[in-house]
């Protein structure tokens, strides 16, 4: 279904990741990929391994919250590769999301205590709404123009339960600027919905709950059982969600199946919350 598109998805290297399921999702459906990340080490073993798969792969390794190096890179990538079809702005989190992070596991990386307004360290704020928020504009703004040329494109955006709702004080895996960050993913989707309807391209978001990935399965490594437990006693279907069930919403987001469908946010959250 998606032979002869081109997909760049952001933050796809960690083979547990929501990006990285992603990836392989297109891939699968015939897309060939341009997967970037931060971890340069961890991209050409995903490179590897997708290849392997008979996948067609491009990486470009950049830090997604400096402007400079996104527009090189990108520029880069649409040389080398031609313009892209499909964009999944997936990079973000509450971890990792610095080159200093990146030398630590998921495992080793600890919840910190939650971190609200009032305690919010002036550069984690910075560096919460650049990796979250900047990201998906930075990398928007520079794929965009391609679409437009061609009259086509499908652009997907990563939010989070915490930006449709807030971030509760008792969830020390997530913290104010992370929710803050992650609703305004959820305004640019509606924003870029708005700017871009008549050049036929589709722009919308996936708000996902507590999810398997490296971080959802480092939460539950981390914390107590009880609190873990009583987290997911709060979850309709009572249980996290896996990769695969976030990668399969954006496989029929990045298809024309999905056509008439812009400027909305899909919540896949287990019934944690809805609007
Ligand atoms: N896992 C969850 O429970 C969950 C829930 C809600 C939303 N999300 C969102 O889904 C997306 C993927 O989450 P995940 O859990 O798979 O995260 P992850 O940490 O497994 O993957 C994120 C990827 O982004 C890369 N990255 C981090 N900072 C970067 C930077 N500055 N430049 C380039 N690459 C960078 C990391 O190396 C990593 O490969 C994120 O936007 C996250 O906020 C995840």
């Amino acid at each position: 279904m998606l032979k002869g598109k081109k997909a760049l998805i952001t933050g796809a290297a960690h083979p547990q990741g929501i990006g990285y399921a992603i990836a392989q999702k297109l891939a699968q459906h015939g897309a060939s990929l341009v997967i970037t990340d931060l971890d340069a080490k961890l991209l050409a073993e995903t490179k590897e391994t997708f290849e392997k798969s008979g996948f067609e792969v491009y990486t470009s390794q950049f830090d997604v919250t400096d402007f400079q190096e996104t527009k090189s890179a990108i520029e880069q990538a649409l040389k080398d590769v031609g313009p892209i079809d499909i964009l999944v702005n997936n990079v973000g989190g509450s971890y990792r999301v610095s080159k200093e992070e990146m030398a630590y596991t998921h495992k080793e990386l600890r919840p910190h205590a939650f971190t609200g307004i009032l305690n919010i360290d002036i550069d984690r704020w910075h560096q919460l709404i650049n990796v979250n928020l900047h990201s998906a504009f930075y990398v928007s703004k520079l794929i965009i123009p391609s679409m437009i040329e061609r009259r086509y494109g499908k652009i997907i955006n990563m939010s989070s339960v915490v930006g449709r709702k807030g971030a509760p004080k008792e969830e020390t895996f997530t913290s104010a600027p992370y929710a803050i960050a992650k609703a305004g993913v959820v305004a640019l989707t509606r924003q870029l919905a708005l700017e871009l309807g008549d050049y036929n391209i589709n722009v919308n978001c996936i708000a996902p709950g507590l999810i398997r990935s490296g971080r959802g399965q480092m939460a539950q490594e981390n914390m107590n059982p009880e609190d873990y437990n009583a987290i997911i006693r709060q979850i309709p279907l009572q249980r996290i969600g896996e990769v695969r069930e976030v990668a399969d919403i954006a496989y029929c987001l990045a298809t024309d199946m999905f056509s008439y469908v812009t400027g909305q946010t899909i919540d896949v959250n287990g019934g944690t919350y809805f609007s």
